[in-house]
């Protein structure tokens, strides 16, 4: 068996330009254009390079797109005197701040402060309620490309047994919490998990989201499951160049799974566009509200 590769790439170009359409529609309804700000405390390099293409891509869709590149030693207060200022300026719908922050700065701090409404990140507390509770908050936006993309090949997954190695509360727990509400039977494992390759092995949905590069082997998929890899791994190969893979062996696992996302091209590009969306919904809600 030779799994189907699902495209986040042509996923993304898809819902991109559904966003695109969206904002022209609201601007000439309401004349009110959608506005995301972000944030990067510091500077991580792959945290400037996910923020470069935020911002490239907001302003792709016809989104106004402001950001706030602060030095790495910049305290809490200021940078809570900018989430205010975020949160009270008109023009901007969605207020986004890159993880991780430096180690001065306390990340839950940060989000609480940072308006419900204008959380496009769904990281706010009562947006982390709302996800559970089968609320209409903003959900947060890696897990909700992987749905996307696992809904591609598969539309009913009521009663499929979903594994989900990781349990961060950026991918793994709010991951959990969207396939309980789609009706799956949902595992969280983790670095604590025993016998973790048996218990994959049972999974007819398998979520890699631990940031280990090529944890899972082809030996621990199902025949035939659906392998959703968020992992974003930079490995060095033995000509001294470097690759991204994801936290799947992916090669061995195309003989097995029934699906697969690659790395790149997976969730990664879902993850921006879903972004977008949230930033297009945030507007339209506060346009009507
Ligand atoms: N760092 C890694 N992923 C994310 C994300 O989805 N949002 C934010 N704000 N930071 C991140």
């Amino acid at each position: 068996m030779t799994a189907i590769r699902i495209s986040g790439t042509a996923l993304a170009d898809t819902l991109r330009a559904e966003v695109a359409q969206g904002v022209s529609r609201l601007q000439s309804t309401t004349g009110v254009t959608p506005g995301l700000a972000v944030v990067l405390v510091g500077e991580d390099p792959a945290s400037q390079v996910y923020v470069r293409n935020k911002i490239k891509q907001t302003e792709a869709v016809g989104m106004r797109s402001t950001h706030h590149l602060l030095a790495a030693d910049t305290s809490a207060t200021a940078l809570l005197a900018l989430i205010d200022q975020l949160n009270a300026d008109p023009a901007v719908h969605g207020i986004l701040v890159q993880l991780p922050l430096p180690p001065h700065l306390e990340a839950k701090a940060v989000i609480e402060a940072i308006d419900p409404r204008k959380d496009v990140d769904g990281f706010h507390t009562q947006n982390v309620g709302s996800l559970w509770t089968e609320g209409c908050g903003f959900v947060p936006c890696t897990p909700l490309g992987c749905l996307h993309l696992l809904q591609t090949v598969r539309r009913d997954i009521a009663g499929l047994h979903a594994v989900i190695v990781g349990r961060s509360t950026i991918v793994g727990r709010p991951m959990a919490a969207l396939l309980l509400n789609e009706s799956c039977t949902v595992t969280i494992a983790h670095s604590k998990t025993q016998a973790l390759p048996a218990l994959c092995k049972t999974a007819d949905i398998l979520v890699a989201a631990v940031g280990r590069p090529q944890m899972i082997k082809a030996e621990w998929i199902k025949p035939g499951a659906i392998v959703l890899d968020v992992g974003i791994n930079r490995i060095a190969q033995s000509d001294g160049s470097t690759r991204l893979v994801g936290d799947v062996d992916f090669e061995a696992a195309l003989a097995v799974a029934g699906a697969i996302t690659p790395v790149p091209g997976g969730p990664g590009p879902m993850t921006i566009a879903c972004l977008l969306a949230n930033t297009l919904e945030a507007a339209t809600r506060m346009a009507s509200a």
